[in-house]
């Protein structure tokens, strides 16, 4: 085997103290925070050692380009890459292991002597995991044109920071118009490459899947003097909406998750006064997962009247169901394969319920594809997210095998 191995294990150990808590072992990486800035400057230093070309979009998107002698320039570049920011106390490889495995596939074509006939991009995109601003893949809706930037400069994080005094935002240069194609490879999120016994899957498309702002308001008072039957308490609103939403999700088949919650004034002895809680729900069709959020809502509102609260639901961020190119899909697996059709056969081609940029991208007219990479406990979004070092390695095999094809 070449060199693929050492370079990403280095590599890997380097990124592996960026953003991580002592105390859960986990990463908070969130954009713009220093963690996420000093992963922007690793970024910068891999494309700089490797003689690529380093592009920031005003949307705090990173592009390293690599245009080879032989390639065309105005062929339409082949786009690879992930994002560097995770969720609160994440896992380790949601996004970084496809930047990183990009950088190493691209010294593995080099050493190949691959004569790559197009150019080619590696992507860092921003806030894929809408942890600091609320939007997911963020970065990318706003460099495909699918969010306008003057519908998101004015969205706060936590401490009231804005968006727009980070980024100089747009309009901007619409620098995906010259990508041909999109290839992210990403931890996979859940085992089914686990029971297929496969260190390497290919996306078949994404579900339908939002957030929901739930705006719960009630009556702040003394949690000692006020009569239980005298209180107007959203955080009984909120409980039993948390719970409508289990049952909603377990009984269709389907996913919902109340994992975020703000209660104000947040006090032992004080009943609460209001309660702003966040609905992430997925579905395998549209139309379940438009039916279950009004289940959940219809629930909310109904509890609210009982409560002497009142409900409010604001649509955050919402994205169809994507199917990815089936060509390049079939292409894939079949680079990864060699051509060899027993060995295509045993590379699952699977949906995933997880949001990703390529799913942002192709919904935007490019064609795009992933590749998935084992993760043996099937956990993500949370510090035990893994994948062995050999399937990692197999990762980068695989993305520089597809590349090549991809690039002639
Ligand atoms: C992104 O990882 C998401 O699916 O929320
Ligand atoms: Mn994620
Ligand atoms: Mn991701």
């Amino acid at each position: 085997m070449s060199s693929g191995g050492p370079d990403f294990e280095r590599m890997w150990a380097e990124l592996a103290p960026v953003g991580r808590s002592a105390r859960s072992g986990g990463y908070f990486r969130q954009p713009w925070t220093a963690a996420e800035t000093e992963l922007r400057g690793w970024f910068a230093e891999q494309a700089r050692d490797r003689g690529l070309v380093l592009d920031e979009d005003p949307f705090g998107n990173l592009v390293a380009w690599w245009r080879p002698a032989d390639a065309d320039p105005a062929r339409p570049a082949v786009l690879t890459g992930s994002h560097l920011d995770s969720v609160l106390d994440g896992g380790a490889y949601d996004g970084p292991l496809g930047v990183a495995s990009a950088f190493c596939a691209v010294d593995l074509l080099r050493e190949r002597g691959i004569r790559a006939r197009r150019p080619l991009a590696i992507a860092a995109f921003a806030e894929e995991e809408g942890s600091r601003f609320g939007r997911a893949c963020l970065g990318s809706r706003l460099a495909a044109g699918a969010a306008a930037w003057t519908d998101v400069r004015d969205l706060t994080d936590r401490d009231g920071v804005r968006l727009g005094d980070l980024l100089p935002g747009g309009p901007a240069e619409p620098w995906l118009a010259g990508i041909g194609c999109y290839l992210e490879l990403h931890v996979e999120q859940g085992r089914a490459l686990v029971d297929h016994d496969a260190p390497i899957g290919v996306a078949a498309g994404i579900w339908p899947h939002g957030r929901w702002r739930f705006d719960l308001q009630g009556r702040a008072d003394h949690a000692g003097t006020t009569r239980m039957e005298d209180r107007a308490d959203p955080m009984l609103t909120y409980a039993m909406t948390a719970l409508a939403a289990n049952k909603q999700a377990r009984l269709a088949g389907q996913r919902a998750t109340f994992g975020r919650v703000e209660v104000a004034p947040n006090g032992t002895n004080a009943v609460p006064g209001r309660v702003r809680a966040w609905l992430d729900a997925r579905a395998d069709s549209a139309d379940e997962l438009a039916a279950m959020v009004a289940a959940i809502e219809t629930q909310a509102r109904a509890r609210a009247d009982r409560d002497g609260t009142r409900v409010e639901v604001t649509a955050e961020s919402v994205s169809d169901a994507v199917a990815f190119d089936e060509p390049l899909a079939r292409r894939v697996v079949g680079l990864v394969a060699g051509e060899d059709p027993g060995t295509a056969r045993r590379i699952p081609v699977l949906p995933t319920q997880a949001g990703h940029d390529a799913g942002i991208l192709q919904a935007a007219g490019i064609p795009s594809a992933m590749l998935f990479v084992r993760n043996p406990t099937g956990v993500s979004h949370a510090p035990e997210e893994f994948a062995p070092m050999a399937d990692c390695l197999a990762g980068v095999e695989a993305l520089a095998d597809t590349l090549a094809g991809l690039l002639q």
